[in-house]
């Protein structure tokens, strides 16, 4: 049993609780496609010289140019978290044999209507040695140099002039609900507290030109 999952009040907005539904309710509608995508994170404490930082978080640059998780479209009949461990092996040349996406992992499903598109939203904690491991196979992969432009870290600090790092990423272009995803997946693991959510999306919005 998977309910909505507690949306924390710095993000009570209407983009990131729009359209999330419970798993069981989504696998009532019918000829809606499928995609799971997943947060893929390792703890790495440490400071650069740009500022703190407590985690690798994984996102891409995708082909259409737009940041987002890897994953993707289930394929019909394709049980959704056997499709999720495929894409991973075609997007980041994963090896669901070794460290598979479980569904201890599942985060989320939101609803696109507009869209008749499902998204399916897991997070999983994995070692920084098996992190490196990933961004290094991420340039084997089959989908590399095509859907996936390559395999970025997150930066999670914010600079001195209050913008660069994580706000100035944020105003990068994102797929589907993924910007709202990525805030959610920093409040779930406890890499940013309610406060430094809340900061950073005032933040993100004092654009600098
Ligand atoms: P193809 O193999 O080319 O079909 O792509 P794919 O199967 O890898 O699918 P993709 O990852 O592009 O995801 C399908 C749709 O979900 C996209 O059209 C996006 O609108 C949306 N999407 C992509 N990435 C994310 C993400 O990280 N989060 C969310 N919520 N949506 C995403
Ligand atoms: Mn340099
Ligand atoms: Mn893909
Ligand atoms: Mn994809
Ligand atoms: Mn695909
Ligand atoms: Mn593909």
């Amino acid at each position: 049993d998977f309910p909505i999952p507690e949306i924390p009040s710095c993000l009570q907005l209407r983009t990131v609780t729009k359209g999330l539904i419970p798993l069981a309710e989504s696998k009532k509608l019918d000829n809606y496609r499928m995609g799971a995508h997943v947060c893929l994170w390792a703890r790495q404490e440490g400071r650069s010289m740009f500022g703190e930082y407590r985690a690798a978080v994984m996102m891409q640059l995708r082909f259409d140019g737009t940041f987002g998780f890897p994953g993707g479209l289930v394929d019909k009949g394709e049980d959704m978290v056997e499709g999720l461990n495929r894409e991973l092996m075609e997007e980041i040349g994963w090896d669901p044999s070794t460290h598979p996406v479980t569904w201890s992992d599942y985060y989320s499903t939101q609803v696109a209507g507009d869209r008749r598109l499902v998204l399916h939203f897991f997070i999983k904690e994995v070692t920084l040695e098996q992190f490196i491991a990933l961004e290094k196979s991420c340039l084997q992969s089959r989908d590399y140099g095509k859907e996936v432009m390559g395999s970025v870290r997150v930066p999670l600090y914010t600079m001195d002039n209050m913008y660069n790092g994580l706000p100035a990423f944020l105003n990068n272009k994102f797929a589907g609900t993924s910007k709202q995803q990525l805030l959610l997946a920093l409040h779930h693991s406890k890499l940013l507290t309610e406060h430094e959510i809340s900061d950073v999306i005032l933040k993100s919005q004092n654009l600098k030109l």
